[in-house]
Order: structure tokens, then C-alpha cells, then sequence
């Protein structure tokens, strides 16, 4: 089983991001391809895919400061599949992951049948150049799908090489922008932590859509803390809200849009 990161809830709502996610793993494992969700920090990538992955069969893992080298990243993915290496070498090392990346065969009435392997790779901004090329490599040669996340942030150093992330941009088979939180996620969120209240709801929705689902999700779990058990009402989120960031305006973010 795969571990999951401290960022990553046990338990998840539908949000549009689960949804978007699901679907363009699937679109990724029937045409073994490639796939981009692109979207800002809080959007729910790392949530949304982690759990995907785990329904699907796949694996996932995130690129850091550490991993982002070829070999760090090759690591990354067998350490992703259990797989943790041996080897000191780069060669060798690329070797075990060509090998534990093939699609995996299974054999049935028809005869045998090929799955791919479901790969996603969060954080790929954080990658170098060379690291990345490699990694398409891997999804081209072993004909993985390969779910990739990341902001919009580019490349390390891409200012010298602005066309080495277009090439690289260009080998990615399908770039999917993210949206923020719509209405229906705060609401699905909100009933999740026992939200009370049609002007509560309200409330939430502006403060979501005005920021990002991590915000949103810290805000609700301070509000929990006033209410003593009962369920979180709006003088529960304006209280939270105050005590979080104490200034004078900070209320605003609560406030419906008139329409
Ligand atoms: N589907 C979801 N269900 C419940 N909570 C979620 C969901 N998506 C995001 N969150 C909350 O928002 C926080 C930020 O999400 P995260 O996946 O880390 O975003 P990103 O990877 O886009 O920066 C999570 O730690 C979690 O508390
Ligand atoms: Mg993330």
C-alpha cells in the first residue's frame, strides 16, 4: 500500500478536481498516454490524485528538491512501486525501472493482456530539465500512463531554456488547466464538517472561491474548534476567521457578491 502523504486526507469529497482527475487517468491508461493537470497550490491535485491512483491500480508519487535529479526521480518511481534499489548506478538504475515500468501481463481465456501501469508524478515543476525528458522517455518506451500535476510554474532555470520547456511541454500528450473551488465544492466540504446554515454556506462558498481549497479547509477546521460539538455556524467561520488573521477588513472574504 501506498503511503500517504500528510497532506492528503484519509477521507475526500467529490470536488471537481477528484472528477477531473479520475477521468483524465482513465483517458491516460486507455490510449497509454500522457497527461498535465495543471492548477495553482490548493487546488486538490495532490488529494484528488493520490486517491485516483489508489482506485485505479496506480501509483503516486512527488517530486522534491531531493528526487528532482534523473537518478533521485528514478528512485522516486521504484520506491513508488515498492521497489526500493540496490543499485549504485545510474544505467543499472534505469535498467530496474524499464523493467518494473512494462505493462503488466495477465493472462485469461482470450490468451494474454497487457495493462499499463498507472503512474502519477505530482509536483513535475520541480524537475529538471533532463529529469523530465527521461521521465517521458519512460512513459513513451514502456507505454505507461503517466499522470502528471504540477502549478504553472515553470522549469528550474527556465529562464536560459524557454525552449526546452516548450519541447517538453509538446511530448505531454494532453494539458488539462484546473478550475479553483467551485460553489458545489465548498458545499460538499462544508456539509462534510458539519456546516449549519443556508447564510454559513454562503459564507464558505465566498471565502472559497475567493482563495483555495487548502485555505478553505484549515479555515473549517479552526472553526470546528469554537463550537464545542455542535455543528459550525456562521459566527463560528467569522470568529475563525478573525482569530486567524487579525485585521480589520478580513470579514470581506465572507462576504457574498452582491447580485
Ligand atoms: N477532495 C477533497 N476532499 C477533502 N478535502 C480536500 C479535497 N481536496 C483538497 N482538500 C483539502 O485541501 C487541502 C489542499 O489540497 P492539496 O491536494 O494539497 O492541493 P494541491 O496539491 O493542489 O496544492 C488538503 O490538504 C485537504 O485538506
Ligand atoms: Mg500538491
Amino acid at each position: 500500500m501506498m503511503e500517504r502523504p500528510a497532506n492528503v486526507p484519509a477521507t475526500i469529497v467529490e470536488t471537481d478536481t477528484v472528477q477531473i482527475a479520475r477521468e483524465i487517468a482513465t483517458v491516460a491508461m486507455e490510449y497509454r498516454c500522457s497527461v498535465h493537470l495543471i492548477g495553482r497550490a490548493g487546488t486538490g491535485k495532490s488529494t484528488a490524485l493520490w486517491h485516483v491512483a489508489r482506485e485505479l491500480g496506480g501509483s503516486y508519487c512527488e517530486v522534491s528538491q531531493a528526487t528532482k535529479s534523473t537518478k533521485g526521480l528514478f528512485e522516486l518511481l521504484l520506491d513508488s512501486i515498492g521497489r526500493r534499489t540496490g543499485k549504485k548506478y545510474l544505467s543499472d538504475i534505469a535498467d530496474e525501472v524499464y523493467y518494473y515500468f512494462q505493462p503488466r501481463e495477465t493472462v485469461s481465456e482470450e490468451g494474454w493482456t497487457y495493462t499499463p501501469r498507472l503512474l502519477v508524478v505530482d509536483e513535475v515543476q520541480t524537475l529538471e530539465a533532463s529529469a523530465f525528458r527521461e521521465l517521458l522517455r519512460v512513459q513513451e518506451k514502456c507505454e505507461v500512463a503517466l499522470v502528471l500535476a504540477g502549478n504553472a510554474e515553470r522549469l528550474a532555470g527556465r529562464a536560459k531554456d524557454a525552449n526546452t520547456w516548450e519541447q517538453i511541454e509538446s511530448r505531454i500528450s494532453i494539458q488539462r488547466p484546473l478550475p479553483g473551488p467551485s460553489r458545489r465544492d465548498c458545499d460538499l466540504i462544508g456539509s462534510a464538517y458539519n456546516v449549519e446554515g443556508k447564510d454559513a454556506y454562503a459564507a464558505l462558498a465566498a471565502f472559497g472561491m475567493r482563495t483555495n481549497l487548502r485555505d478553505l479547509t484549515k479555515l473549517l477546521q479552526f472553526a470546528a474548534g469554537l463550537t464545542g460539538g455542535t455543528g459550525i455556524r456562521l459566527k463560528h467561520l467569522e470568529d475563525a476567521l478573525r482569530l486567524r488573521k487579525p485585521k480589520s477588513d478580513v470579514l470581506k472574504l465572507l462576504r457574498t457578491v452582491a447580485a
